[in-house]
């Protein structure tokens, strides 16, 4: 769901907030000189001081990892916050309510009463389950306690069509929220019929979405709400309430498949695990997770399509793969999933497992190693080129880079050097290496937006590339000539030129 804040209002927080206050309550910083201020770079590992924070422009830049941005890039950052949760923040520090635009609060109006339907569906739900004795013998067949069906709030839809409209007569909530199906002009019926059902929650407790297992054979064996204004597969993360709850600090996560693991894990005293709900795992689960923990472990199913969802996760996570993170993957005994093999082995042996998973790095060569001859000089060439694909993505100049550089190095027996691709394409501006008149114009006027007020009012050099990000520039400095360099970049946050922004 699309929140729209106005950007009269992120102007209006910038100029409120000030960077320095901002960073310095998470990193103690020291004044070096009258406007700036200076710390060891909290992004990356160093000795001495080399990130700088700019009063006067609002912004930071670390000569070490090249980390950079505004009070709201630092947030997200450093927090790990997406960026309406970094401006949320921000407005409260600075005592601001953050607007939301006519559209958007049209929509969140009604979320209120969906999230209420959501909640009585769910006890619903939970009183059916008390009703049957059918679903109860499914639960202790499985092995559920008592405990973990009332942590979890499990439930019972019943069989039937019309059971929620009967009981919650709002047909176009019910609809909104993703529970019953319109079959046809007023035929409507019951999403979840005959299952055990799962409520999804999401990190504030509220519940979202459900899956239903049906409780025999039968097909789809999981059923899982559609996606609403409430709920989106891609985001959310079964247990993760529950694991938040569960721990007053995520040391580690366990990233499993199925709802049953989670519960089974849970039930054993692993109570950090979370699955993704039917779907592979999106860099949207993995920033959600990387905000309560550094440490991820992914467990997969031995066989070749376990191996393959793998690699698919590996390949998600390596643009975000910063140097203070750790993930691991486990692959599981044949034919064994987390619920199976942990009730047959119990806590203490899995939690081995989880310890002795391979690290990223180490499924990474073993991998590609697999699918290369690396006694011919062919087989290694063609490792190396597959395998600096992949580096190459992860983010530039971290340190596991460095690393897998080195590694790759001595496996397919290159010169580091000669493996470091050349570097990206040269942005539009600069030529030869050396920036135009036009790009040092640029980089004058963002680090310096008031010398704005000394330019004509026409410029001669409409031929020249670059000269309509030139003239954008303008536009909104001459709004506003007292704009500062943190401000001016926020109208680039997502930009493809962003990346040659923040470099002017
Ligand atoms: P599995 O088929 O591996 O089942 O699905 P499971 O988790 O072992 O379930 P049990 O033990 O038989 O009860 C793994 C996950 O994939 C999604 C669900 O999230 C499920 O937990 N899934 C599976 C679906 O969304 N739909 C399906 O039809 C099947
Ligand atoms: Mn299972």
């Amino acid at each position: 769901m699309a929140e729209m804040i106005p950007r009269d209002f992120i102007e209006l927080l910038l100029a409120k907030v000030d960077i320095v206050d901002v960073i310095n309550a998470q990193v103690p910083l020291r004044k070096k000189s009258s406007s700036n201020y200076f710390a060891r770079c909290p992004f990356h590992q160093e000795k001495s001081p080399s990130f700088s924070v700019s009063q006067p422009k609002q912004f930071y830049y670390c000569f070490g990892c090249g980390a950079r941005g505004n009070a709201i890039d630092f947030l997200m950052q450093h927090e790990r916050l997406r960026f309406p949760e970094a401006i949320e923040t921000l407005a409260r520090s600075a005592g601001m309510e953050v607007p939301r635009t006519a559209a958007a609060g049209k929509q969140d109006d009604s979320l209120p009463a969906l999230y209420d339907l959501m909640a009585a569906v769910t006890s619903y739900y939970y009183d059916q389950m008390r009703h049957s004795s059918r679903a109860i013998a499914y639960l202790k067949q499985r092995g559920i306690t008592g405990a973990i069906a009332r942590d979890f709030s499990l439930g019972y839809a019943p069989s039937g069509s019309h059971h929620l409209l009967e009981q919650f007569s709002d047909q176009k909530k019910l609809l909104e929220a993703g529970l019953i199906i319109k079959k046809s002009e007023g035929n409507y019926y019951d999403r979840f019929r005959d299952r055990i059902m799962f409520p999804i929650h999401d990190h504030r407790s509220r519940i979202i979405g459900f899956g239903g297992r049906i409780l025999d054979q039968g097909e789809p064996k999981y059923l899982n709400s559609p996606e609403t204004a409430l709920f989106q597969k891609g985001h959310e993360l079964y247990g993760l309430y529950q694991a938040l709850q569960a721990n007053r600090k995520l040391e580690r996560v366990v990233i499993v498949e199925g709802y049953m693991d989670v519960l089974a894990l849970f039930q054993q005293g692993i109570t950090y695990a979370v699955a993704t709900l039917g779907t592979a795992t999106t860099p949207h689960h993995l920033q959600r997770l990387f905000r309560y923990t550094s440490d991820i472990i992914f467990c997969f199913d031995g066989d070749a399509a376990g191996r393959t969802a793998a690699w698919r996760a590996l390949q998600v996570i390596f643009p975000m793969m910063q140097d203070s993170l750790q993930v691991r993957f486990l692959f599981l005994p044949e034919g064994e999933d987390p619920d199976t093999l942990i009730r047959q082995e119990g806590k203490a042996p899995f939690e081995k497992r989880l310890s002795a998973a391979l690290p990223l790095s180490t499924f990474f060569f073993q991998t590609l190693s697999r699918q290369s001859d690396l006694t011919t000089m062919e087989g290694r060439a063609r490792f190396a080129a597959a395998a600096v694909n992949y580096i190459k993505q992860l983010p530039s100049d971290s340190i596991f880079q460095g690393i897998l550089f080195e590694e790759l190095s001595k496996r397919a027996r290159i010169e580091v050097e000669a493996l470091k691709s050349p570097p990206p394409a040269p942005p539009p501006l600069v030529e030869k290496g050396k920036p135009s008149g036009l790009s040092k114009a640029l980089a004058l006027l963002i680090q310096y937006p008031h010398l704005v007020t000394h330019l004509p009012d026409r410029l001669s050099m409409v031929h020249l590339p670059g000269y309509d990000l030139f003239t954008q520039l303008v536009e909104i400095m001459k709004k506003n000539p007292n704009m500062t360099t943190g401000v001016l970049i926020e109208y680039w946050r997502n930009h493809p030129q962003a990346a040659f922004i923040h470099q002017l």
